[in-house]
C-alpha cells in the first residue's frame, strides 16, 4: 500500500519560490532569461517560478529519462525530447525538480554547455545532497531534504501523484507489513 504524508506544505513551497524568483530577478537585472524546464517533474515549479521573475522570460522544454518506474536511479540518461530553439548566446537557467545522484544534471549541463550559451546556471526546487555521486554545482536551491522518496508538485512515483499541491513523503508498505 502507498501512503503520502506532507513534508513541505504548499504555502511554504510558494513562499520559497517567491524568494528564489526575487534572487534570480536581482542576479539577472537588465537581462533576458531563458528557463529550460526539464519535463515532466519541473513543470509545476517552472511555471510558479517564471510568474514571479520580473524579467523578460523565454521558456523551452527538454525531456530526459534517467529513472524507470522505480525509486532507484539507473544511471542511464537519454534525451526523449530536445529543446525547440537554440540557446547560443543566451542566459540560461536549467530548472529541475530534484537533484538526487546528480547524474542527470551532469550529463545535461555538459551537453547544454557545448551549445555555447552566454551563461548557464542550475536551479532546483529540491536537493538531496546525501545522495550525490557527482560534483554538480547547484546555483539556486529551494529546499535541502533528507534521503526520502518524495512526490507531488510535479514529482512522481510511476507517473502518479504529480498534481499534489505539496511535497509529500511516499511510504510503500509491503504485504508483510514492512515499510520501505
Ligand atoms: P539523479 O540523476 O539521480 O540526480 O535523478 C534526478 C531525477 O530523478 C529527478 O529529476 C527526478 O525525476 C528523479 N528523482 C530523484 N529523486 C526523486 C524523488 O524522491 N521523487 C521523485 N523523483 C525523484
Ligand atoms: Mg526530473
Amino acid at each position: 500500500m502507498e501512503t503520502v504524508s506532507v513534508m513541505i506544505p504548499e504555502e511554504r513551497l510558494l513562499a520559497r519560490v517567491r524568494e528564489m524568483a526575487e534572487q534570480i530577478t536581482a542576479d539577472y537585472e537588465g537581462c533576458e532569461l531563458k528557463l529550460v524546464c526539464i519535463l515532466k517533474g519541473s513543470v509545476f515549479f517552472t511555471t510558479e517560478l517564471a510568474k514571479r521573475i520580473d524579467l523578460p522570460i523565454k521558456l523551452d522544454f527538454m525531456s530526459v529519462s534517467s529513472y524507470g518506474d522505480d525509486t532507484e536511479s539507473s544511471g542511464r540518461v537519454r534525451i526523449v525530447k530536445d529543446l525547440d530553439e537554440s540557446i547560443r548566446g543566451q542566459h540560461v537557467i536549467v530548472v529541475e525538480d530534484i537533484v538526487d545522484s546528480g547524474r542527470t544534471l551532469e550529463f545535461l549541463l555538459e551537453m547544454l554547455k557545448s551549445r555555447q550559451p552566454e551563461s548557464l546556471r542550475l536551479c532546483t526546487l529540491l536537493d538531496k545532497p546525501s545522495r550525490r555521486v557527482t560534483d554538480v554545482k547547484v546555483d539556486y536551491t529551494g529546499f535541502e531534504i533528507p534521503d526520502e522518496f518524495v512526490v507531488g508538485f510535479g514529482l512522481d512515483y510511476a507517473q502518479k501523484y504529480r498534481a499534489l499541491p505539496f511535497i509529500g513523503k511516499l511510504s510503500i508498505t509491503k504485504e508483510d507489513g514492512e515499510t520501505e
